[in-house]
């Protein structure tokens, strides 16, 4: 009787066991399914080894990641259960050193076929004299290898091939919490595991190359302009980076709906508003006196021309919508099109604030001598409704006086019923 309780138990106990291993699998395939939608590479990495510790329960683990700029594997991330935590980027190393060059030969498989290895394999394997007899620079390797596991106090090395040949990654993991050792199970779901974050991590790199290769094309596109009108054009479109980026910066704060695209973008399609310019004939742009009609007419093209140069980005319509209608009005006197109010993209209403003040407080050719900030700011708010979205206005006139650009008594002369929460807003904000 007694000796079949002790047997239910011990069935009970192995039940659960086996439980637990299952779930931390699930939860460790759940994770990896959604890796690769993850385009931040430090988020991405942090969440692989916290997965491993948490869920697998591991004292600690860590993730030597290659980095090709560096020509080294950097340890990227590192995390324990009760706080031995080796700093991360605390270990480098070099591709020639051992542990690298063990996995970057496949050594791992002579181990254990799931190609990663646990201590007590690699213990083995160094007790077989016979087999080293042949291959001594084999067993020397394995020897600094099994030194590098003590350093790490790592009870299992992961590599991570990408298209089995490049080494991207080792994960190191840490004994169990409860000391059992790793099964050969839970070794071949690492190497599973491992495989899918390289992968995630190689598509994450990707991106951001991409990303890096988009952003060099905007530079390029503004190194067009300044060539085009060193004068003029290029230095107003870097003002309009600057405050577009603050009043972008605000709008966020202040929880407004901004348009669904990388805040960089964002501020960049307000930079390049004016690409279209490079088009204008030089001497209409540099003209001193008015526009004939003729000269108005060509010059009212720069908004279209400019957004047809991204209207050939599949993607990018927005950032076109954005350029087209940077001159519009609020009220549906602007052109090319005469949109009214919310119908004008809400980064074209940026940029058509910013872009008046811009004008005002700088020399033109038609106008040498600039307004004051707070004559243009008056010009501002004077056009409410009418030319500028009103609560835009309202919202520069704030960035302006955190910027300290316009004192808070001018504010209040030019514009005396502003309201007392927008005061009491900017004050708290400085
Ligand atoms: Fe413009
Ligand atoms: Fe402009």
């Amino acid at each position: 009787m007694l000796d079949k309780k002790v047997s239910r138990q011990k069935t009970l106990r192995k039940k659960k066991k086996t439980l637990s291993f299952n779930e931390y699998k699930r939860s460790l395939e759940l994770a990896t399914e959604g890796m690769v939608e993850i385009l931040d590479i430090e988020r991405l990495i942090r969440l692989i080894v916290y997965m491993v510790v948490k869920k697998a329960r591991l004292i600690h683990a860590g993730l030597l990641l290659y980095n090709a700029e560096k020509k080294s594997y950097i340890l990227s991330s590192s995390r324990g259960l009760r706080g031995s935590v080796i700093p991360k980027e605390y270990i480098r190393i070099q591709p020639g050193e051992p542990i690298i060059k063990f996995f970057q030969a496949r050594r791992g498989y002579l181990l254990n076929k799931s190609g990663a290895i646990r201590v007590e394999d690699l213990n083995r394997f160094l007790r077989n004299k016979r087999l080293f007899k042949k291959d001594k620079p084999l067993r020397e390797l394995m020897l600094e290898v099994k030194d590098e596991m003590v350093n790490y106090e790592a009870a299992a090395f992961v590599p991570g091939y990408f298209q089995t040949k490049n080494l991207l990654g080792v994960l190191f993991l840490g004994e169990k919490n409860n000391g059992e050792k790793f099964k050969q199970e839970e070794l071949d779901f690492f190497m599973a595991l491992a495989r899918t974050a390289v992968m995630a991590i190689r598509s994450a790199q990707l991106y951001k190359n991409i990303q890096k290769i988009f952003y060099g094309v905007i530079k390029a596109m503004a190194l067009s302009i300044e060539k085009f009108d060193p004068a003029f054009t290029r230095p107003h479109m870097d003002r309009m980076f600057k405050m577009g980026s603050r009043m972008i910066n605000k709008l966020e704060k202040r929880k407004v709906e901004l348009p669904d695209m990388p805040k960089e973008l964002f501020i960049s399609s307000i930079f390049l508003h004016d690409i279209g310019k490079q088009y204008t004939p030089r001497e209409i742009l540099h003209k001193e006196g008015s526009l004939t009609k003729e000269e108005w007419d060509m010059l009212k093209r720069h908004p279209i021309d400019g957004a047809e140069i991204f209207e050939q980005i599949e993607g990018l319509e927005e950032v076109a919508r954005i350029i087209r209608y940077h001159q519009e009005k609020y009220d549906g006197t602007g052109y090319p099109d005469g949109l009214k109010a919310g119908a004008i993209p809400l980064g074209a209403r940026i940029a058509a604030v910013l872009d008046a003040f811009d004008a005002m407080t700088n020399s033109r050719p038609y106008r040498k001598k600039p307004f004051s900030i707070k004559d243009a700011v008056k010009e501002l708010i004077k056009e409410k409704g009418r030319q500028f979205d009103p609560e835009l206005v309202d919202v520069f006139a704030e960035v302006l006086l955190e910027e300290g650009m316009i004192s808070f008594s001018e504010l209040k002369e030019i514009y005396p019923d502003i309201s007392l929460g927008f005061l009491f807003d900017s004050l708290i904000s400085r």
